[in-house]
């Protein structure tokens, strides 16, 4: 059944565990999510980007979505709108059935150019303020993702803004979060602690000066009711990158948000993590070593259904370290 977010992540606070909240834009991805929930008794978040929408079409994300809602009545689903450029985006979604919206103001609506404090607080509470009164929950971010290593915004994956930015600009800062909080009545925080979305994080297994989850804990005890999120928090496992570049594929070193700091970030309040990249990494390995174990094949079935068992693995290996079991 469809759900709120908030109604979901006020139950992961009451009983300790984080949501992973995947990024879907086609029907093996739903299927693959659903299926892994439906094995685990897990609730399930389903987030579409603009590039989603655009990539499937409104009404094929839509109906994709309540086709899941279909064929599995029984777990409750959130439909949530990932990174909304300004109110109207989060007014379309409100408006095509989401149940929860992301309003990222920490971008102006170019989605490039960093915005300012005020602009944010703004454009949230116009966004709060026309969701809560149809019963819609609310995201918002305080805070820029980049890297700590290189001081830039993670433009690297078409996301972004590519400026070099302070420590004090990627690192969301607890007072602030909480007059945000105050000043907006969100639901949700996502927070800036060094994650960047995409496949390229780190160089290294990242430590305590490149990805702050010490900042985490200093933002739940100054609010401590507040739920937060963190985007940008797929592992990268080294085995998806070995894989696909065992069968031909070209990807650099890289390192991802380690499932034991992600799992500290929920003991201090994180209920969403924000998961694409993994999918994706899972699903192209599996593809391409399909391809090139079995050149002869050409029905699209074949090469999709490892594709959907990769990626409904790595779903169903979060929902589990997320302490998700049969909380759905
Ligand atoms: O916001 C980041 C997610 O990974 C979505 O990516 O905009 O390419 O669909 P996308
Ligand atoms: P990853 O690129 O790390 O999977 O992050 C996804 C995300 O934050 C979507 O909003
Ligand atoms: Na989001
Ligand atoms: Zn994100």
């Amino acid at each position: 059944a469809l759900v709120s977010m908030r109604e979901l992540l006020d139950h992961a606070a009451l009983n300790g565990y984080g949501i992973p909240a995947f990024n879907v834009n086609n029907l093996e991805q739903v299927q693959a999510v659903m299926s892994a929930a439906d094995e685990v008794g897990a609730p399930v978040i389903l987030q579409a980007s603009a590039g989603a929408r655009k990539y499937a079409g409104e009404p094929f994300i839509k109906h994709l979505i309540l086709a899941a809602i279909e064929a599995y009545p029984h777990i409750p689903l959130v439909m949530h709108q990932d990174h909304g450029q300004s109110p109207d985006v989060c007014q379309g979604a409100i408006n095509l059935g989401f149940s929860s919206v992301m309003m990222d103001g920490s971008l102006m609506s170019d989605g490039k150019t960093i915005a300012s404090y005020d602009y944010n607080v703004e454009v949230t509470r116009k966004v709060v303020a026309m969701a809560h009164a149809v019963g819609v929950t609310v995201e918002g971010e305080l805070g820029c993702l980049g890297s700590l290593e290189t001081m830039k915004g993670d433009k690297e994956d078409g996301h972004g803004t590519e400026a070099t930015m302070t420590r004090e600009q990627m690192l969301t800062d607890p007072e602030q979060a909480a007059d945000f909080v105050k000043r907006t009545q969100l639901d949700a925080l996502a927070i800036a602690i060094g994650t960047s979305h995409g496949a390229y994080k780190f160089t290294r297994k990242p430590t305590g000066d490149i990805l702050a989850i010490d900042r985490v804990m200093a933002i739940n005890k100054r609010i401590p009711n507040t739920h937060l999120v963190m985007h940008g928090s797929s592992s990268v496992p080294q085995e998806s990158l070995a894989i696909i570049n065992q069968f031909g594929g070209k990807m650099r070193e890289t390192y991802g948000v380690p499932v034991e700091e992600i799992q500290k970030a929920i003991k201090f309040g994180v209920r969403k993590i924000n998961i694409d990249t993994d999918i994706r990494l899972a699903m192209t390995g599996a593809v391409r070593k399909y391809m090139f174990e079995n050149p002869e094949k050409f029905d699209a079935r074949d090469w999709l259904k490892p594709a959907r068992e990769a990626a409904k693995a790595l779903c169903k290996q979060r929902y589990l370290e997320f302490g998700c079991e049969g909380q759905g």
